[in-house]
Order: structure tokens, then sequence, then C-alpha cells
């Protein structure tokens, strides 16, 4: 079934999924029995790509920042947290089944269908009766056979062998979206799914025992709000972010890694003063450069803020701007909680997608935590001897949606030719050095010369301490480099014979290859640990 809004896989999207497979980016989980639909493990390369997305993040969020600090909650918490939250009664999708499979759709993503709809009061065989009344539509210029056929397969599975079917009448139907689209079946109605993974905490398997495994990593923050306040020594405005882990028991997971049921989040949860009181704050005396936060500010320049300061994040890890698209949500699309949101969307190949929500939460949160837990959640300023629950912005970015962005946007294909005049077709992956998997690859010229093995290998120690290097002396040095031009190695240095000094102006030096523009230059070894770092930090 596809989604109006997500168009189908395309072409390019099937070779990006096999290079993972391939180069060891995503593999599916539980490959060897079959896969679990959901749900996926990050290779080698991926896992190295995955971290550094994160580092980044978080060196951002915590190391570049004074008004931020981080937190590491557990996954699992004490169940009212998702009462306070809303989650346990509003965390849900429509969704349908198909009466006939079973199978679960999201009501939502159903197709509009057309044709005539067959519709029957029951079936009877041999003195048994069924009065389930059913429905079965059949596309424009297919016969009344095909929905009988159908409507026979139902009742058979209500316990009729052989059914009569019993008063049959048909409908001219236009978009209709009640029934399967792969077989026509009528579905059932809307029923509320909720999200949400559920478990239970102790040997004994009871409703007093259910939990939950956390649907996102915002919660955590805010029922830490106080802890972290106090610790931190931190005044509003500031944030606590967090890295981790979230379950979401998708109906319809799709579209490789981007709508998964296990996925991590990167979330920041920004405490700000309500308008009321900012509005009220004296003006800095200092003078204050454009942009830079004012005192005053309510949530409307914080939301903005932050909207700008994550595009500038995203452009620094090689996202440009031109990539990424903005959505305002509509007021009657906000969630419950939400004065506003903006979402960043990026063009994927199946279609412009969400990458991150950064919504203005108003006191939403603390407040319904202060009611459902009876702890006070507010700041006391002492300077101002003003009393409030703070309100939230919250940046709120997938970790695994950005990676596979990431992936999306360094995939390329292009015609080369070499020196030979042969054209083959190059696969490179054109990460940011900041985020690429490995940073160089060190290549002996020869791998039958000791000389030139002993040389790369110390080559390999000098920079090993300062960036993730990949050794290889296996194979001709060109397959070498289009090895690593798939993994998205940024960076090839090659030791020769003049590395050994056969030219003596050349003793130590080595070339250092460029993935993106293929140049080969000539550098010292003594140069290359302050040049490549340079380009990755
Ligand atoms: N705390 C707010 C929150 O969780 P959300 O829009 O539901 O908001 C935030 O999720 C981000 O988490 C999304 O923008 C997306 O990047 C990621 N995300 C949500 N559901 C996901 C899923 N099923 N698979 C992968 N990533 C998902």
């Amino acid at each position: 079934m596809s989604d109006p809004k997500e168009p189908k896989v395309n072409e390019r999207m099937e070779k990006i999924v096999s290079l993972c497979k391939r180069r060891g980016f995503v593999f599916q989980s539980s490959e060897i029995y079959g896969g679990i639909n959901g749900f996926w493990d990050y290779g080698p390369l991926g896992a190295e790509l995955k971290r550094n997305v994160k580092d980044a993040w978080w060196r951002s969020m915590t190391q570049q920042r004074d008004d931020i600090v981080g937190l590491d909650a557990s996954i699992i918490m004490h169940p009212k947290i998702w009462e306070a939250s809303g989650h346990t009664s509003t965390f849900s999708d429509p969704m349908v089944d198909c009466l006939l499979t079973k199978k679960r759709f999201r009501a939502d993503q159903v197709d509009p269908q057309s044709g005539t709809a067959y519709f029957y009061t029951g079936a009877t065989a041999g003195g048994k009766t069924c009065n389930e009344p059913y429905s079965v539509l059949v596309p424009p210029g297919k016969p009344a056979e095909s929905a009988r056929k159908i409507a026979c397969q139902f009742y058979t599975a209500r316990g009729l062998e052989n059914p009569e079917l019993q008063g049959e009448r048909s409908e001219v139907t236009k978009d209709s979206t009640r029934y399967n689209p792969e077989n026509g079946s009528l579905l059932t109605d809307p029923r509320p799914f909720n999200l949400m993974f559920k478990t239970y905490v102790g040997p004994v398997e009871s409703q007093d025992n259910v939990a939950y495994l956390r649907p996102e990593t915002a919660q955590a923050i805010f029922a830490q709000f106080k802890n972290v306040l106090e610790v931190s020594r931190q005044k509003p405005p500031f944030g606590i972010c967090q890295i981790g882990k979230a379950f979401r028991n998708e109906i319809n997971p799709r579209n490789f890694t981007f709508r998964s049921r296990e996925f991590e989040q990167m979330e920041l949860e920004f405490f700000i003063k309500p308008d009321e009181v900012a509005k009220a704050s004296p003006a800095s005396t200092e003078p204050i450069a454009e942009g830079q936060p004012q005192p005053q500010w309510g949530w409307k320049e914080w939301h903005q803020y932050w909207v700008d300061e994550r595009v500038r994040w995203y452009e620094s890890i090689g996202l440009s701007r031109n990539t990424l698209e903005f959505y305002w949500q509509k007021p009657e699309e906000l969630a419950h909680y939400a004065k506003a949101t903006v979402d960043i969307l990026y063009q994927f190949p199946f279609g412009t997608q969400e990458l991150e929500g950064i919504a203005a939460r108003g006191d939403f949160d603390l407040t319904q935590h202060q009611k459902f837990s009876g702890k006070p959640m507010e700041y006391f300023d002492e300077e101002t001897k003003a009393r409030f629950v703070p309100h939230v912005i919250e940046p709120s970015a997938g970790v695994d949606r950005l990676v596979l962005a990431l992936i999306c946007n360094a995939f390329q294909e292009e015609t080369v030719t070499d020196e030979k005049g042969k054209t083959e077709v190059r696969t490179v992956m054109k990460f940011h050095p900041r985020i690429a998997p490995i940073k160089v690859g060190v290549f002996p010229l020869l791998k039958n010369r000791p000389e030139l093995v002993k040389k790369a290998l110390e080559v390999r120690d000098l920079l090993r301490p300062h960036m993730s290097v990949f050794y290889d002396e296996a194979g001709a040095i060109g397959r070498r480099y289009r090895r690593q031009d798939e993994a998205g190695t940024p960076f090839g240095v090659t030791i020769d014979f003049d590395t050994l000094g056969e030219k003596p102006e050349l003793l130590n030096t080595v070339t250092l290859r460029e993935r993106d523009t293929m140049k080969q230059t000539r550098v010292t070894i003594e140069e290359l640990v302050p040049l490549l770092v340079s380009k990755i930090r």
C-alpha cells in the first residue's frame, strides 16, 4: 500500500539500500530469521556514522554552550509519567483491519479506491446462517464474480462450507478508504491503537506491574527538571538535553529506517520564562549582538532562535539549507501540548519528510507533572522575586532519520575516466569529514614490500590517536581507493617509494588523495596530523 504523501521507493533509494547492506551501514535486524519489521541494525560503518552524528549534536548542545546540560535517563519509567504526559490516553493512531486477512493499516494511509461495491446481508450453508453484513469493492470493469469469490472466502472463514450469499446489491463507489486496496475486502471501522510498547516490571504479569518502553526521551527531562535545576545551578533560560532510544509500535514501519519501531532521539527541552515574566525583565546594559538571546525574549523569539540554530547545525554536518524545507504546522495539526511547531524536512528520494520537529510546548509538561506527582515544578527567581513554571521550546530530532538523510545526501554515482581512457561509474559517499565513519585510509603502494608496509603502519599509528583510520594493503591501489570512496572516507594517504627516499627530495612525504575531487597532493608526514585534524573537526 502506498501513502500519497510518501511516493514509492524509487530506483535511487533501492541503490542506497543495497549499498547500505553491501558496505555494512545498515542491516535488517534478525535477518537470519527472516527479519523483524521496523527494526534495524547498524553495521561497522553505520555504527561509526551514527556515533559521529550523536557526538556532533552532543558537543554542539552541551560542550559548546554554557546554558545546556545533559541527562541520560532510563528507558522504563514510572507509568504515571505517561498518564501525566497524555501518552496513555492520546498517543495513538487510528487503525483499520482487513476483515478477510486481518492485515492492519493506518486509517489515514489507506489509498482511496473507486469501482463497484457489492454488499451482502449474510450467507447460509447446510442449515447454518451467518448474518454478518459484508462488502467487497471491485475495480471498474471487473465482474461481480470476483466480489462473490472474496465474499465466499469471508463467510467460509466464519464457519460456512460452500456458502450461499444473501441479499447482494451493488453501488458505484468513488474514492472510498473503507476497502483493503490489496484485495477489495471491507475494513473495520477505525480504532485508536496505542503506540507504546507494554511490558511488566517484576515477575508478575498483572495490571499493577504494567510499564512502557518510552515513546520519547522528552518526558524523563521534565520528570528530572527539579533535580537537574538544583545541581546545575542554571536558571531559565536554560536547557536539558538527552540522546537515547525510543520505541513506538508503528502500525506501518516504512521507507527503510525512516519510520522504525525502535529508534533514537536527540531532544532538547529549553526552559524559558513565560512571556509576562520575560517582558518585564530589565533590558541588558551590555550591548547584545543581533540574533543573540535577549532577556526579554518571549516564546516566539526563542522558537525562531532554535529553528535557526538547528539549521546552522545541519549545515555544519553537510546538509545544506537547500536540501531542507520548513513546515509550520496548522493550528488543527498541532499536538495537544503545542502552541506552534515547525518541522524541518529533508528531501529524501521517497519524498520530502520530517527530520526534526521544533515545538513550543508552553508549560504543559511541567504543569502536568506538578499535578500528577504533587511535587512543585516552579522556579523562583531570587533577583526579580518572580515565581513561575517555565515554558518550553523543544527541538526534537531523530538520529536514525538524520543518518538516513546523510546517507541519501552523500550517495553519488559519477562517471569517471582513467588514464587509459576507460570510463566507469564511481560510487562515492560524500559525507562531510566531520561525520564520515572513517576519516582516512592508509595504503602502502605494494603489500609485498616490507619497507613500504612498515612505513605505512607507522603513519597509521601516527594518525590513530587523532581520528579513525583504515589500513588497507589488499589489491590494486585504484581498487582500494574505490572501496574507501564507497565507505565515504574523505582522505587517503599512500606510502610509495618516494616516501622512502627514492627521490631524495620527497623523503618522508606521502600522497594525500581527496575523495571528492580525487586530486592527489604531496605532503610531508609531519604535516599530516594538523592538516587532517583541521579538516575533520
Ligand atoms: N518529544 C517530541 C517528539 O517525540 P515527534 O515528532 O513524535 O516528537 C521527534 O518525534 C522526532 O523523532 C521526529 O522528528 C523523528 O525524527 C523521530 N521519530 C519519531 N518517530 C519515529 C519513528 N517511528 N522512526 C524513526 N524516527 C522517528
